[in-house]
């Protein structure tokens, strides 16, 4: 083999906010898949992420939880490393970008780019939100669209109509986080001066650092000119100061690519092998690779390697930009059950199974990629349990039998010659990231082999007198070309091939190790290496990906049901007016009753004093219908009435409580009359 490289690669760095979900998971796969790949092929290859902890979404977020930013993103941290162990995702350093390197290093290429003239500072005009004391991103701006008068829509564009629009255009502006009318307020700001390095990027886009279709979007955007990028935001912000300007942050965009370096850096001070100066200094002979989604292009193809220009670093070897995941054909949708998180995946399936499903379909190319479940379902269950697997399970009985040692020759030198020289070709492809292909290779492979033992069909010859050599030389060539097959598959099946280089005696499945052939050589007992997708598992993980969702809309809904409403910072003060337009009612329940196909609601008549209502009401996690008749309740006897998929709702029920079996439905004290107000 050529000699070893020098590889860093890294992931995009997932937001601090949010768990990992299976689209997530598309990208932290592949870039495992290739990351694994180099190790295997014996070069020096690391590969380092973090997570993206900055920003007013984590600000805000952490205030909605009641607890401050770092104690927010140290949790998420903990969860996001578990997940990613659980899918077998092995990072050389996962760390966050709220870090002391991260802000060295911020500071250091910031003050780079100023000595040499590469920022600007001048005053823009924002919206702000006077209750609140901040500046307002548009996402946090809701009001009525100018245009098609919908109400409850974002500062910058409507839902309804599409139409784009500045939110001081917007009809009565709300502040999301406050309810306050926002006014408009100016502030210094701080800008990285892009256009500078117009011609350094014309040249690098176009140099085979991107994928083609990329290229020629970004040539389209470079024609267009570059802008000037604010890279300064506001106190009250999480972030890094700028230095020598006070209550003026960093912009999350500007230290998160810097998160790469900072990770790397905290993996070589713990490492005598890695010199980070020999991965990061301009003319590094080292290569750097980041992978990434289609969405942050711009910010790893213009704005990071301008960064790094400007200050001196080297630039990246290249950007692999995949596409977006979808599901069944479409995006991944909450009320479908298809927004599916990582933990809830892992506590039906096999992570091992999205591995391979994601290995066989990608490419190199910016596409996006279908998790069709069903096709899941098939392909794995064919591939692996009914090829891969079977090979060795149909084998292993007969080695075992003979004493348990590979025959001393092989019986199909051809045939495993040509699964070794097909090596070369699959390892191309893993190099390409072009997985799709190399699994496809592997496959022809197992498919030969299959159709091999079904041929010579060990177990019939097994039953005649004399042919035991001949048995034993068989099974040694399927067992054989099993070992080629989780060779190849080791850098998508990492767990599966470990189990597999056990039952083979192997200590190891590098790259090159395949081509000395198994011979006169020991194994091990065949225990069973994977089984097979069950389809109620899917439906299972699919319902239980709904109701995670549901709980999590309840909790962004604040007050009512995130805790004691003292608790919660963002619920705006009302007037007495809004108040009063509340009409509360004692009200008894006469009848409760299960809703067919709905696992979170019980069907509720109320009377009100000669009047009754039809109510559902989501307490199921935490009332048995049959407790609650006779007992009186308050109920909102004013909410507009509401067409729910099991019929309409004409109100609502009070009760405090988190939920889940925490629902505390109000009573009124005895000696209250149905149909009385409650003011
Ligand atoms: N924090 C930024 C990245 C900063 S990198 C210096 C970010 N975070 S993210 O959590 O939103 O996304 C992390 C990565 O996951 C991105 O590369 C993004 O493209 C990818 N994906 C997020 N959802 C995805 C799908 N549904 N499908 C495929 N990839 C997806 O962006
Ligand atoms: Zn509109």
């Amino acid at each position: 083999m050529s000699s070893a490289r020098k590889i860093l690669v890294t992931s995009a760095l997932p937001y601090a906010n949010g768990s990992i979900h299976l689209g997530h998971l598309l990208e932290y796969i592949q870039t495992d898949i290739w990351v694994r790949f180099q190790k295997q092929r014996g070069h020096m290859c690391s590969y380092v992420c973090a997570d993206d902890a900055h920003g007013t979404a984590i600000m805000l977020r952490a205030e909605l939880e009641g607890i401050t930013s770092q104690q927010l993103i140290d949790n998420v941290n903990a969860e996001h490393r578990a997940d990613f162990a659980k899918f077998l995702v092995n990072f050389d350093n996962y760390y966050s970008t709220h870090s002391e390197e991260n802000r060295e290093f911020s500071e250091l290429i910031y003050k780079r780019l100023r000595e040499k003239g590469h920022i600007a500072t001048r005053s823009i005009t924002q919206m702000y939100d006077p209750d609140k004391g901040m500046f307002l991103a548009d996402r946090f701006i809701k009001g009525t669209c100018p245009k098609c008068k919908a109400e409850d829509q974002y500062g910058d564009n409507c839902e309804a109509c599409g139409a784009t629009y500045s939110p001081a255009e917007l009809i009565d502006p709300k502040s999301a986080i406050s309810g306050a009318t926002p006014v408009e307020k100016d502030s210094e700001h701080y800008f990285f001066k892009l256009p500078d390095f117009q011609e350094m990027l014309e040249q690098w886009t176009q140099s085979g650092t991107l994928h083609e279709q990329i290229a020629n979007k970004l040539k389209e955007w470079l024609e267009v000119g570059l802008q000037e990028w604010d890279i300064s935001r506001d106190a009250p912000y999480f972030g890094f100061e700028i230095p020598d300007a006070p209550g003026k942050y960093f912009y999350v965009w500007l230290d998160a690519p810097i998160g790469y370096m900072a990770s790397f850096k905290n993996l070589c001070d713990r490492r005598d092998d890695l010199e980070f100066d020999d991965y990061w200094k301009e003319g590094s002979d080292a290569e750097l690779y980041h992978f990434i989604g289609k969405d942050i292009i711009n910010f790893h193809a213009l704005f990071w390697p301008a960064m790094l220009e400007g200050s001196n670093f080297r630039k990246p070897t290249a950007v692999n930009a995949h596409g977006f995941l979808t599901v069944n054909g479409q995006k991944m949708s909450k009320s479908r059950g298809t927004f599916i998180k990582a933990q809830t995946y892992a506590e039906f399936l096999n992570p091992e199974y999205l591995r391979y499903y994601f290995a066989a379909k990608l490419t190199s190319r910016p596409e996006d990629l279908d998790l069709n479940l069903e096709d899941f379902t098939a392909r794995v269950n064919s591939d692996l349990i009914g090829k891969v697997v079977n090979i060795a399970s149909r084998c292993a009985g007969f080695v075992k039998k003979s004493g348990g040692k590979l025959s001393d020759n092989c019986a199909e030198q051809a045939m495993l010659d040509e699964a070794v020289a097909l090596g070369d070709q699959i390892a191309e492809h893993f190099e390409n990231r072009e997985f799709g292909r190399a699994i496809r290779l592997i496959m022809e492979i197992a498919d030969k082999a299959n159709q091999y033992i079904a041929d010579k069909a060990p177990w019939a010859l097994a039953k005649e007198e004399g042919k035991e050599q001949e048995v034993l030389d068989i099974c040694s060539v399927g067992i054989n070309l099993f070992r080629q097959l989780v060779t190849y598959l080791a850098p998508v099946l990492p767990d599966l091939s470990a189990k597999a280089a056990e039952f083979l005696n192997l200590d190891n499945l590098d790259w090159d190790s395949r081509k000395e052939l198994l011979l006169n050589h020991e194994i091990q007992k065949f225990k069973p290496l994977m089984t097979r997708i069950e389809s109620d598992k899917i439906e299972a993980m699919i319902e239980a990906s709904k109701e995670v969702l549901a709980e999590e809309e309840k909790l962004k809904q604040g007050p009512a049901t995130t805790g004691p409403l003292a608790d919660d910072p963002i619920s705006p003060e009302i007037e007495f007016d809004d108040f009063a337009k509340l009409d509360l009612r004692v009200a008894t329940i006469t009848e409760a009753n299960h809703v067919k196909g709905a696992d979170k609601l019980i069907q509720l008549t109320l009377d009100l004093g000669g009047e009754t209502r039809n109510v559902f009401a989501g307490i199921k996690s935490a009332y048995k219908p049959e407790d609650l008749v006779g007992r009186q309740t308050v109920m909102v006897a004013n909410l507009k009435p509401r067409k729910m998929r099991f019929g309409m709702s004409e109100g609502m029920v009070m009760a405090a409580g988190p939920g889940g079996e925490e629902i505390f439905l109000l009573t009124p004290d005895e000696g209250a009359v149905n149909g009385m107000r409650v003011k």
